[in-house]
């Protein structure tokens, strides 16, 4: 693989990958295994306030509520209180758990709710407003994850929220640019326009972020815990901003919302055990692809190599679209899906020359799924691994904020099938297993991971961007195996391909010409594509007795911090 993308040790492009903001070559931040935590994430006042709680004697689920919560404050885009996710938990005493506190359709959602009359698709209902807001899931599942399974208390686990929301923090360029690009949006609202507007105007670069309302939504979380948001005066807020928006979120959908706490997806690869994201989480089409791809010798042609992987890639997202859903609403066939036989036969399909047309292999008439999101990863001096990816879905989600509750809200009814055969806002054409019903949670990308050798951590990954997740897991996973450095694992220039829409898309310096050449030959339509999810991992190098912080290069917001 070309990976030359840098020369007498000076990045050609500080924004090429491996390249750190300051256009040095990236370095992954290191520590001695078992004396030392390490907090991983896209923004560096979240990291920090993670390695805080590690300081004050916190465990890695602790500092992953903090960061959570931190997030929420300093990384509005994306990290929230509005949306929803999935933690995976790996335990120092080998237990692991699963904790899915992805958002729901509120009550009163209907399949056709996003169609007119001519059963077409409206245009940004799903995306923009309250009628695409899912019922939240976020503070209920950070709640439960420190009460069920954290040592600190709220107020301890908050107070770096609190006071980054309250006190304010000084916006770094990265920081500032995320805003500087939703200035249209936020002018739309006067409430939204007073906290991330400066007078009306952008905020720029060592400017302080302010953001009361935000604090005092936190402080009374912090008080009251989950109740302040689901039953309190944030939900009177919330429902009340709905109904005037034209949304459909009641106080009975908020009072009904649980966290699933489960027990991870789990498959093996070669040596490794992979601990994911059972659905509504796209670990599945992960272990599908690695399935696939374990029953091939390694090949000394690259495009060959690819167009195996795009074919696994194919067949994966094709399973994915047809038959998965809600586990509490739809029969998820995991056991044959995820078997080594059905493995074997798709292996059978896929020629040596040629690539497949995605229009044989997707059964379903393909529906379109809808794109933001943070993941971020935390490991403790006792063992314990924690894996987080949450998400509003776009951009600061559905571009709302409900009255003085201080927090953008998702548009994560975007993520069901709208209709089938038309794609979502990542392009995914998804089938009537993921359709809208009355308090079901949409079928999410987002794979959290943590992978095992021996029965020792190894890796504990994830990312964000879309329908691009799970090939962004599946590729920090194959990276570990090539002739790589651990910083290369996550830095690496990434391939996506989904099928549907016919293209393999591509980052910048992925591919070498003559291999860009010969697939095309083969039949591939590779463009290329500059947006790709930041998967903030940790590796984990027993023999050492060392423990790498991956931050990723992508996003110049983020920092890896060992304690
Ligand atoms: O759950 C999902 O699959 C999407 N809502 C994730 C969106 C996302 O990753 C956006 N980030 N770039």
């Amino acid at each position: 693989m070309l990976y030359q993308i840098v020369s007498g040790g000076i990045c050609l492009r500080s924004s090429a990958p491996s390249c750190n903001s300051n256009g040095a070559i990236a370095t992954p931040t290191t520590a001695k295994l078992g004396t030392t935590g390490m907090v991983v994430s896209e923004q560096h006042e979240a990291t920090q306030a993670g390695i805080a709680i590690l300081n004050q004697g916190g465990n890695a689920i602790d500092a992953a509520v903090g960061v959570g919560y931190a997030l929420a404050v300093t990384y509005p885009c994306c990290g929230n209180l509005g949306g929803g996710g999935f933690m995976l938990i790996r335990f120092a005493d080998g237990r692991s758990r699963f904790l899915d506190f992805r958002e729901m359709a509120p009550g009163a959602a209907t399949p056709n709710m996003y169609l007119d009359a001519k059963g077409q698709v409206i245009r940004n209902l799903s995306t923009k407003g309250y009628l695409a807001v899912g019922v939240p899931g976020t503070v209920k599942g950070l709640d439960y994850a420190l009460t069920t399974y954290g040592t600190r208390n709220r107020q301890q686990v908050m107070a770096s929220a609190i006071a980054l929301a309250e006190r304010g923090f000084i916006l770094q360029a990265a920081d500032a640019a995320l805003l500087q690009g939703f200035t249209k949006t936020f002018k739309t609202q006067p409430n939204v326009a007073s906290i991330f507007l400066k007078n009306g105007k952008p905020y720029q670069s060592g400017d302080r972020l302010v953001q009361s309302h935000l604090a005092r939504s936190l402080r009374s979380i912090a008080d009251r815990g989950s109740d302040a948001f689901y039953q309190g005066a944030i939900a009177d807020e919330l429902v009340t901003a709905s109904q005037q928006g034209r949304g459909i979120l009641t106080k009975t959908d908020l009072a009904k919302y649980r966290v699933r706490d489960t027990v991870p997806l789990q498959c093996q690869y070669r040596n490794y055990q992979i601990l994911t994201a059972p659905p509504p989480g796209g670990g599945a089409t992960l272990c599908q692809m690695l399935n696939i791809l374990e029953g091939y010798p390694q090949s000394d042609r690259l495009s060959q190599t690819l167009h195996r992987r795009f074919s696994a890639m194919l067949f994966a997202y094709a399973d994915r679209n047809a038959m998965l859903g809600d586990p509490a609403f739809v029969r998820n066939p995991l056991d044959r899906l995820l078997s080594k036989s059905y493995a074997a036969t798709i292996r059978q399909k896929i020629k040596s020359d040629r690539a497949i047309d995605p229009n044989r292999v997707y059964r379903t008439n393909p529906a379109v799924e809808g794109n933001h999101t943070t993941h971020y990863t935390i490991a403790d001096r006792q063992g314990n691994i924690v894996s987080v990816t949450y998400t509003i879905n776009g951009l600061f989600g559905a571009g709302v904020i409900a009255g003085q509750t201080g927090f953008f809200l998702n548009n994560e009814m975007d993520d069901f099938t709208a209709k089938p055969a038309v794609p979502n806002t990542y392009g995914l054409v998804q089938g009537s297993a993921n359709a809208i019903a009355p308090l079901k949670r949409p079928l999410s990308s987002m794979t959290p991971t943590i992978v095992l050798l021996n029965n020792q951590p190894v890796l504990a990954t994830g990312s964000r961007g879309g329908s691009t997740i799970p090939t962004t897991v599946l590729q920090v996973i194959l990276n570990r195996e090539a002739n790589l450095t651990h910083q290369q694992w996550v830095d690496a220039p990434r391939i996506h391909y989904q099928g549907l829409p016919n293209v393999v898309i591509a980052e910048p310096y992925a591919l070498a010409n003559p291999v860009f050449q010969e697939l095309w030959r083969m039949g591939y339509r590779v463009i290329p594509f500059p947006n790709w999810g930041a998967a903030e991992s940790i590796a984990i190098d027993p023999s050492a007795k060392t423990i790498y912080g991956l931050h990723d290069s992508r996003e110049r917001t983020g920092s890896a911090l060992a304690q």
